[in-house]
């Protein structure tokens, strides 16, 4: 194949309707995404499968959809209020304005040095810090190669908002800019009323809100996305164990769902590079054609958020232990990671480019058939065959449930490859023998074998082929 790039994956997403650009009939706004038919399938696959492996199959895990928007208090507990923000600093000539901390790094990259060997820890490295090591170092504009600076100021990533009906009056809220938090403060009525024991992991799936300031990338990094975040609540002193497992478990999610070992790779955090409250932190990475980046993270976060918020609140947000008669504030572990970002992973690994014969090359898109947005495709091989086949197609639908296409414009072998291109896993064409033998032919995507199947036995056919 010839080198993938991120042109390939956005023009396939949106010449065949995976994700077209936001407000595009206004000029678009920048760094906003639809997600279109296909789109909208692959991200609740995506979800379903999530969902499926971290808690359906996992008897102690339970599932929140709390508020988008919550008590400011919150933020200030969790620190989001104070901290949450990027060192934005402006150039004095040309007036670019940069992230100091990216600055270094592309700094860094460019010239394949270490200069600012304690790196970022987001939050935490004061500004003034980062402005003496840009001017003394004379890492200059990248646009005029000045070395003339503002002093970096901190820019809060939340985006705000006000409630109440009189502008200018209401309160000031935020959207959230992840979806733990809405765990931590439901901790107690999640334990009380679920009457769950310790170790226990809540899972919650909605969307975060960021106003970033160096979006890009397609939907690698965008200001609205959505999380899947679980929170396992363990006992204190147990939690680098559990961190092991769920990190083992996230990484196996990622293989199960079929993404090329060859392209992940786990990366465990310096000591200098974790946050303060955290013992342990792993990302796992993957190779997007832009370069190795963040796929998800995996945090033993230990009590800090329990414990911000039992601060703040003056609520008493521990635990208590029957079985040993001790009351504790249980430990976290925190796998987290975006669904569009996962579906982006998805749809570069998956991409595809086979050259067959002279001056033609197949597009097909390798999805796991699980997360593929049509399962099946009903080909009728000719017009005249339309409405017999839709009668199976329809079938079909009625059996499964799933998201089936039925097609019968253009030649079949466009419209098999187009549907390679979308990774349909099969598809099944009716042919005129069909009337008489009762048949159909079946294509695998991959292989682009065909199978001779008797209508009879299709939906055992089929029925296995769409387990993870
Ligand atoms: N509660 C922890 C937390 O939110 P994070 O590393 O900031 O941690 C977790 O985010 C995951 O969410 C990331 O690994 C990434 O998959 C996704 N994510 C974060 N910011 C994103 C953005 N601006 N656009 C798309 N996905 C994002």
């Amino acid at each position: 194949m010839s080198e993938l790039n991120m042109d390939k994956i956005v023009s396939l997403a949106k010449r065949r309707g995976f994700v077209y650009p936001g407000s595009e009939i206004y000029g678009g706004l920048a760094n906003t995404w639809d997600y279109g038919p296909l789109g909208v399938e692959l991200l609740n696959n995506i979800k379903d499968s999530w969902r499926r492996k971290f808690i359906k199959e996992r008897p102690e895990n339970i599932e929140l959809d709390s508020a988008i928007l919550l008590n400011s208090k919150v933020w200030e507990a969790s620190g989001h209020v104070g901290n949450f923000s990027d060192p934005l600093m402006d150039c004095k000539k040309c007036k670019s304005r940069i992230r100091a901390d990216k600055h270094i790094e592309d700094w860094n990259e460019k010239n394949s040095t270490k200069l600012f060997p304690q790196k970022w820890a987001g939050e935490f490295t004061p500004s003034k810090d980062l402005f003496e090591f840009i001017t003394s170092n004379k890492i200059l504009c990248s646009k005029c190669g000045a070395n003339d600076w503002t002093e970096p100021k901190a820019f809060n990533l939340m985006f705000k908002t006000e409630q109440g009906v009189i502008e200018g009056e209401g309160a000031l809220i935020y959207l959230r800019p992840e979806t733990a938090q809405g765990i931590f403060i439901n901790f107690k009525n999640i334990q009380t009323t679920s009457r769950k024991k310790i170790p226990f992991g809540i899972c919650q799936i909605g969307k975060s809100f960021r106003n970033e300031i160096t979006p890009g990338n397609f939907i690698f990094r965008t200001r609205e996305f959505e999380q899947m975040e679980m929170e396992f609540f363990c006992k204190p002193g147990t939690e680098l164990e559990w961190f092991v497992f769920w990190k083992n478990f996230t990484y196996n999610w990622f293989l199960n769902i079929g993404i090329n070992s060859e392209n992940l790779r786990m990366r465990d955090h310096e000591k200098d590079e974790l946050a303060f409250y955290s013992n342990a932190t792993t990302d796992v990475e993957y190779r997007y054609p832009f370069g190795w980046g963040e796929l998800c993270g995996i945090a033993s976060r230990t009590d800090y958020d329990l414990k911000q918020h039992i601060n703040l609140s003056g609520k008493d947000l521990s635990y208590f232990d029957e079985s040993q008669k001790e009351k504790f504030v249980p430990f976290v572990i925190e796998p987290s990671l975006g669904v569009q970002r996962t579906a982006l992973v998805i749809l570069c690994d998956a991409y595809n480019e086979e050259i067959i014969g002279e001056n033609d090359t197949r597009i097909v898109l390798k999805l796991h058939p699980a997360l593929a947005p049509f399962k099946v495709a009903v080909l009728p091989l000719a017009k005249k065959l339309s409405e017999e086949s839709y009668k199976l197609y329809m079938a079909l639908l009625k059996e499964f449930g799933w998201n089936i296409d039925f097609d019968d414009v253009g030649s079949i072998g466009k419209r098999y490859r187009r549907h390679d291109e979308i990774g349909t896993p099969y598809c099944i064409t009716f042919d005129f023998d069909s009337l008489e033998d009762k048949s159909v032919t079946v294509r695998d995507r991959d292989s682009m074998n065909q199978e001779r199947i008797k209508i009879e036995n299709l939906n055992n056919y089929l029925k296995d082929k769409f387990r993870f």
